[in-house]
C-alpha cells in the first residue's frame, strides 16, 4: 500500500504540560476521508490541533507523507500542503468575501491566484454573487463555506477540518457534506472532526471514536455505523434490536 498522507502514531498531546489526547492512531490514506467523532470535550479538537502545530506534543509521532511533521510548525505546514478550517473564529466577518478568500493565500500563494480562485468558486456557487459583501453579513452555512473555500486557497493536499456542520440547518448540513466529498474527488485527502457523527461517517472511508482522549473505536465508516455499542452510545440512534438471550447478558 502506497505511504498513508497522514499518520497519527501513539500520540499523546495537550496544552502546556496537560495531556489531553493520549496515545492516540489515525491513519489516512490518498483521497480518503476519515472522520473523528466522540462526546464535547473527548479531544477531538486537540488532536486537530496537534497535527496543525497548535499544540504540545509529549509522545508518539505525526508523519505527513511519511516524514515527521512534530516539529514543523504551523507556518510551514501550509507550504507544505497542509490546510485547517477551525472549529470558530474561522471568517473574519468584517472583510469582504474575497478578502477573506485572498487570506488563503498569504501562506501559499497560487500560482495563477485568478484562475484558482475561480475553480473555488465553482464549488461554492452561494459565494460567487457575494464577494464583495461582508463576511458577517453571510448566513451561518456561507460563512462555513467561506472558511472551507479560504483554506482551499492554498491549494492543500490534505485538509484538516474541525465541526464543518456546526450550528447548521439539515437543509446546510447535506450541501456541507456534499461539498466535501466535491473536494475529495478533486485529489484532497481530508481529516475532519464532526459532532452530527451518523452523517460524517456516511461519507468517511474510516472512522475514529475519541472517547477520554483515547481511541475507543475505529474501523470503515460502515462499520461503526453497523456497531450497535458505537449507535447505542454516541451515534444517538437506535442500537439494533438484540435477541433476548443477549439483554440479559447485558448489565
Ligand atoms: N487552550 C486550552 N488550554 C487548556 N485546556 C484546553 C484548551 N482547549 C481545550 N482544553 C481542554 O481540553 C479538553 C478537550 O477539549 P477539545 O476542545 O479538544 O474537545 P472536543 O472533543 O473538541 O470537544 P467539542 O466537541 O466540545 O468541540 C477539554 O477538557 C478542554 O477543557
Ligand atoms: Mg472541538
Amino acid at each position: 500500500m502506497n505511504t498513508p498522507v497522514l499518520v497519527i502514531e501513539n500520540l499523546t498531546a495537550g496544552y502546556g504540560t496537560t495531556a489531553i489526547v493520549h496515545d492516540v492512531n489515525v491513519t489516512l490514506q490518498e483521497r480518503e476521508i476519515a472522520v473523528i467523532v466522540g462526546p464535547n470535550g473527548a479531544g477531538k479538537s486537540t488532536l486537530l490541533k496537534a497535527v496543525f502545530g497548535l499544540n504540545n506534543c509529549f509522545s508518539g509521532d505525526i508523519l505527513y507523507r511519511g516524514s515527521s511533521i512534530l516539529k514543523t510548525g504551523t507556518a510551514n505546514l501550509v507550504p507544505m500542503g497542509i490546510s485547517a478550517v477551525p472549529q470558530s473564529g474561522n471568517v473574519f466577518p468584517s472583510l469582504s468575501v474575497t478578502e477573506n478568500l485572498e487570506i488563503g493565500t498569504y501562506a501559499r500563494a497560487p500560482k495563477n491566484k485568478a484562475h484558482t480562485m475561480a475553480r473555488i468558486l465553482s464549488l461554492f456557487p452561494d459565494l460567487k454573487d457575494k464577494l464583495k459583501q461582508d463576511a458577517g453579513e453571510l448566513s451561518g452555512g456561507q460563512r462555513q463555506m467561506l472558511a472551507i473555500a479560504r483554506a482551499l486557497m492554498s491549494e492543500p493536499q490534505l485538509l484538516l477540518l474541525d465541526e464543518p456542520t456546526a450550528g447548521l440547518s439539515p437543509a446546510f448540513l447535506e450541501i456541507i457534506f456534499d461539498l466535501i466529498l466535491e473536494i475529495r474527488s478533486t485529489g484532497l485527502s481530508i481529516l475532519m472532526v464532526e459532532q452530527n457523527a451518523r452523517q460524517a461517517l456516511r461519507i468517511a472511508d474510516t472512522g475514529y471514536v475519541l472517547v477520554n482522549g483515547e481511541n475507543a473505536y475505529t474501523g470503515s465508516g460502515t462499520e461503526l455505523l453497523a456497531n450497535d455499542e458505537v449507535r447505542r452510545s454516541f451515534l444517538g440512534g437506535q442500537a439494533r434490536l438484540k435477541s433476548k438471550q443477549s439483554d440479559s447478558d447485558s448489565p
